[in-house]
């Protein structure tokens, strides 16, 4: 066992008991966590998806792929919009044109269209909610009642944020999963967490108390509650410890079969004085914030990858076992 040192705002331990005294690998029940799965996946979505950060939605309209379909992103003086890539006249790829007084000029011939739309073409429903950009496919999902605006957990009111995106060979619920999921923190992520155990369990909320390492042997403990507000979101808050309030909410968005964007934005707050500090030179602050939540995900995109190939295999080796013998 390394050595650990924690530091920092000193934490209630009355409430930071291990809800159970058994060892990892049994606390993380299968059974427990694809039922606390299954409990997220039904969850009502408003037929929203993440798209992406909003400050990378620019006047420069780009091409993004959600459900697999091709939507071209742009902004206009009005706010960030969203439309089918395909040019209502031949189909060119309007993310290849240009945006003049806040409409597309597709780059084929010169038709521009915008807000008021062109025959079947039109934008879609899109809401910015300051850090994140979000997009309605009203027809994806048969059944799903539709909202007019995504279901989202609380914020911090002030905050520094960054955002990361990054694609795995797998489906939204292994991402899902791999955060309802917190007993391989330690294990998997020792250069991370420093010691990591389960205090509290409800149908709606996992709640951990967890050394993050600062330096290390140096580490913060926090408590931290995760619950997922919508089938493809889950959110880790910071309910007691240093950055109280402080929120990582990971999306993931399905791209096309197999294949999924996880965008985890993170909004740290704090009461400290410093923090304030912190807040005027956040676009320094940003890439530190973003390269730690970043190296989390290349392992957790492993486990999530892992997580779908078994999955897909599992029944055909099942199949195999069944087949009569020769
Ligand atoms: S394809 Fe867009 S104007 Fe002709
Ligand atoms: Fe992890």
């Amino acid at each position: 066992m390394k050595p650990l040192w924690t530091f920092g705002r000193r934490l209630d331990e009355s409430v930071g008991q291990p809800i159970e005294n058994s060892p990892d690998w049994q606390q993380a029940n299968p059974k427990r966590i694809d039922r606390a799965l299954g409990r997220a996946l039904e969850l009502p979505s408003g037929g929203w998806f993440v798209v992406g950060a909003s400050r990378g939605i620019t006047t420069a309209p780009r091409c993004v792929r959600i459900c697999d379909r091709h939507l071209v992103a742009w902004r206009t003086s009005q706010g960030v919009r969203l439309a089918p890539n395909e040019c209502p006249h031949m189909g060119a790829s309007l993310a290849e044109g240009l945006v003049l007084d806040d409409r597309l000029v597709c780059p084929w011939h010169g038709l521009t269209i915008g807000d008021e739309g062109h025959g079947s073409w039109k934008p879609l429903p899109t809401f910015d909610d300051g850090v994140l950009t979000w997009v309605r496919l009203d027809d994806e999902e048969p059944g799903v009642a539709l909202s007019e605006r995504p279901f989202m957990a609380p914020r911090p009111e002030t905050f520094i944020d960054g955002v990361i995106q990054l694609w795995a060979e797998c489906e939204p619920r292994d991402v899902i999963a791999n955060r309802l999921d917190p007993w391989h923190g330690a294990h998997f992520h020792p250069y991370s967490f420093g010691r990591l155990k389960v205090i509290d369990l409800t149908e709606e909320a996992v709640t951990v108390r967890v050394a993050k390492r600062v330096l290390g042997p140096f580490a913060v403990e926090v408590d931290a509650t995760f619950h997922c507000p919508d089938p493809r979101t889950i959110v880790m808050t910071i309910i007691g410890g240093e950055g109280e309030g402080s929120v990582v909410e990971t999306h993931a968005t399905p791209i096309c079969p197999g294949r999924t964007a996880i965008i985890e934005a993170t909004l740290a707050t704090s009461d400290r004085y410093q923090f304030k500090m912190a807040q005027l030179v956040a676009g320094f602050v940003r890439p530190f914030m973003e390269r730690s939540a970043r190296r989390l995900w290349v392992d957790d995109a492993a486990y999530a990858e892992r997580l779908y190939r078994l999955r897909d295999e599992r029944p055909r080796r099942y199949r195999r076992h069944r087949l009569p013998k020769a």
